[in-house]
């Protein structure tokens, strides 16, 4: 099964959430299509489409003002959380080890973790993307336990700017044989940064790529549409 995931990073109110899902309502996708929203937008959870979280916290409920607990989600009926995005890492500091210890809170609470791994535009360009992306990926997934790994290059993100068919290819067998190195081969790894309807006709037949994570293009049913079609 392929998968696509809409993140919709801190955007999106209530009238909009009701506009893309009634616009989902309709469609039977093949594709697991899973829209992670802000907290504020995940009060109701019995949809259709699985709706997913963009962190969780570190600690259990208590003194902890303004985190939201994996109880929290869990009480929700969240079934996926995002840990690790590289805005999370990159504004909040986070590290391998405090993703890891995310994705173990959420699988904790019954959520799959969707664990985002990527190099930067410098390591790209000095020629360390395998290196940075075996280590983000060994050092940042659970020991135990279902997780979805998103494979997303920070210079692609927003940007528009996509890495080829050949490159998405080659840095997705490294992650497969990482995978395979902890018994983890069966983990679905998806693809992310300015993917859109035209490049998911490219990127969706490649080899280890079951599918998308996708920002800017999930917020709205004209871009985010054609994408699930895409997919069918
Ligand atoms: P983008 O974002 O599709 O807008 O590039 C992807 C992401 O950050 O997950």
């Amino acid at each position: 099964m392929k998968f696509l995931v809409g993140n919709w990073k801190s955007n999106g109110n209530i009238k909009e959430k009701k506009r893309l899902l009634g616009s989902l309502n309709h469609l039977k996708p093949k594709t697991k299509v899973i829209l992670c929203l802000p907290f504020t937008l995940l009060n109701d959870t019995k949809t259709k489409i699985a709706l997913g979280a963009q962190d969780i916290s570190l600690y259990p409920n208590g003194a902890f003002t303004g985190d939201i607990s994996g109880t929290m989600l869990k009480d929700l009926g969240v079934k996926y959380v995002i840990v690790g995005h590289s805005e999370r890492r990159r504004y909040h500091h986070e590290t391998n080890a405090i993703v890891k210890n995310k994705a173990n809170i959420a699988l904790q609470n019954g959520i799959i973790p969707i664990v985002c791994i990527g190099e930067s535009e410098i390591e790209h360009k000095q020629g360390k993307t395998r290196s940075v992306i075996k280590r983000m990926l060994l050092e940042s997934v659970p020991e135990v336990g279902k997780f979805i790994v998103a494979y997303e290059p920070r210079w692609a993100i927003g940007t528009g700017v996509t890495p080829t068919a050949k490159e998405i290819e080659s840095i997705h067998k490294i992650i497969f044989e990482t995978l395979k190195t902890i018994h983890c081969e069966k983990m679905p790894v998806l693809y992310g940064g300015s993917v859109n309807a035209g490049n998911t006709t490219d990127f969706i037949d490649i080899p280890h790529v079951d599918g998308f994570m996708v920002g800017r293009a999930s917020l709205k049913s004209e871009t985010f549409v054609p994408i699930i079609k895409n997919m069918n």
